[in-house]
């Protein structure tokens, strides 16, 4: 028997992440941010100074990644590029746009398609992304696809950062926001989109323990 999977594909700011985590506690299945993936190429590829259009580059650079996601031990919950802690580091706006930008490219996106896979092992996995219902796991037991307003998820993001205590304007997080579903949706390859069997949840309005709860009714009705 497969191992199961649950997806949680959605925009930027929908809060996949925070879902998908929790989900991936209450099961004790393994989490897989496949955003983060994108975005430890992203800063890797601006570190060694690799323009986006250097294709062999990339692709080398894809499959030689050391990429770590501790679940327990010091550095739980740490996201780790070639054993150093990068974190914070791969959340900022530049390292966002990056890597929207390289996941519109095709090569790139295969180059990483088997890298995510690994991910699936036993007893199951929970996959936040944009592309883990219809590319990555199209055979997933359960597809839910997270949507917020932009308004929202901007307001949601401007929030995370505060508390960070990072500044940022509010009006300008938006139009980031908007630019990169603009970028995410339009695109050729596996454009975010819903996949046919996925149940759709507006968060706009809810809690995070409203959507938690939501989410796991749906993982108890079908596993
Ligand atoms: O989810 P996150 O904002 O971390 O993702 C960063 C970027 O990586 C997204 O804007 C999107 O372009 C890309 N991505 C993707 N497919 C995924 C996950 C992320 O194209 N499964």
């Amino acid at each position: 028997q497969d191992v199961p999977i649950v997806t949680i594909d959605g925009p930027g700011g929908a809060g996949k992440g925070t879902i998908a985590q929790a989900i991936a506690a209450r099961l004790d299945w393994h989490f897989l941010d496949s955003g983060a993936i994108y975005r430890l190429l992203a800063l890797d590829s601006l570190e060694a100074g690799i323009a986006v259009d250097d294709l062999p580059a990339l692709i080398a650079r894809s499959q030689a990644l050391q990429i770590e996601f501790p679940t327990v031990g010091p550095q739980a919950g740490e996201v780790l590029l070639n054993g150093v802690v990068v974190t914070t580091a791969i959340r900022d706006e530049a390292c966002g746009a990056r890597a929207s930008e390289l996941a519109a490219i095709p090569a790139v996106r295969d180059a990483l398609l088997a890298r995510q896979r690994a991910f699936r092992q036993w007893p199951g996995l929970v996959a936040d992304g944009r592309d883990m219902g219809t590319v990555v796991f199209p055979d997933a037991a359960v597809k839910i696809f997270l949507t917020a307003s932009a308004e929202e998820r901007a307001r949601r993001r401007h929030k995370q950062l505060m508390e960070q205590g990072v500044s940022a304007n509010l009006a300008d997080l938006l139009q980031e926001l908007r630019a990169r579903d603009q970028r995410d949706m339009n695109r050729a390859v596996a454009p975010l989109a819903p996949a046919e069997d996925a149940i759709s949840v507006d968060t706009t309005s809810m809690d995070v323990e409203a959507v938690i709860r939501t989410v796991m009714e749906q993982v108890e009705a079908c596993i």
